[in-house]
């Protein structure tokens, strides 16, 4: 069993980045908006800024109360997407229940859409063309391939379906040539799409979800589940036991997390090209 490490597989990204922008003479800027006092997003924002600074990007967390009106978060954006000096933008979610999340995302321009959310992006993905893809389904592409791991005819099985997570990865593994399938909620036997799978992604947010008898020897685990248990962070699958079979494994924390912020730094460095010309390679 190997650990898919993707805290390294960032910091040789970050370092990568941070060695293209020092050659540069140029001003690359992201704006992450937070909405409200969510815990976990303080914590997420405060990871990417911290990102970006040790390569060399300019962010700014633009905070906004958990009681400001959609209306004014609409300017805000719209304020954004004209500002020159911003290059790439990003609204943190959940957003607070008064507030539309799909009006917000689709009020990003698209050209500075770095998480990929809005329509023409989630559009692009879908029909394989170019555009901006979800930072954590893009992550564990990468991670994958940092490893040298085939995707080409896998068959891969997917847990939970949303819109950041499942859907775009499912998209991501149908264009390089995997077949898919994606389990959700209300899928009568998920054990019946994991058991026969090459490859099982699971984001849930139920902790042990994925255990030893429901995956095949040999199987490649990608765990983006996040949760506390007992003070400590674990994903969704029983790494103790599923490890014993797997022959790749991703660890929590320290596997697809880290990813996130890497495939972040490199979205926004593509808004800075689409927006700018390609000026960094
Ligand atoms: N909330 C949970 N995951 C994400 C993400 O990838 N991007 C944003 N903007 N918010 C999130």
């Amino acid at each position: 069993m190997k650990i898919l490490d993707g805290k390294k597989t960032y910091l040789d990204i970050k370092e990568k980045i941070k060695n293209k922008l020092s050659n540069k003479n140029v001003s690359i800027g992201l704006s992450v908006l937070l909405v409200g006092d969510d815990p976990a997003s303080e914590i997420y924002v405060n990871m990417k800024k911290n990102a970006c600074r040790d390569v060399g990007i300019n962010s700014e967390i633009v905070r906004l109360s958990s009681e400001v009106s959609e209306s004014e978060v609409l300017e805000k954006i719209d304020s954004l997407n004209k500002d020159d000096k911003i290059h790439g933008i990003l609204v943190q979610l959940p957003l607070p229940k008064h507030i539309n999340e799909a009006k917000i995302l689709q009020a990003v321009s698209h050209k500075k859409d770095v998480d990929g959310f809005h329509p023409y992006n989630v559009g692009d993905l879908v029909i394989g063309e170019d555009g901006f893809v979800p930072a954590t389904p893009l992550g564990v592409i990468e991670l994958l391939k940092a490893y040298d791991i085939e995707i080409k005819s896998k068959d891969v099985a997917i847990i939970g379906a949303s819109n950041i997570v499942g859907k775009p990865l499912f998209s991501l593994f149908l264009n390089e040539g995997a077949t898919v399938s994606i389990c959700h909620k209300r899928t009568k036997d998920i054990s019946h799409y994991t058991k026969y799978a090459d490859i099982v992604c699971v984001g849930v947010g139920l902790p042990n979800l994925i255990k030893a008898d429901m995956v095949k020897d040999g199987a490649i685990i990608i765990d983006i589940g996040i949760n506390k248990v007992d003070k400590k962070i674990v994903g969704d699958v029983d790494f103790e036991g599923v490890s014993k079979k797997a022959s790749y494994i991703t660890p929590v924390p320290g596997g697809v997390g880290p990813m996130t912020i890497a495939m972040l730094l490199e979205n926004t460095i593509k808004a800075f090209n689409l927006i700018e010309g390609e000026l960094i390679d």
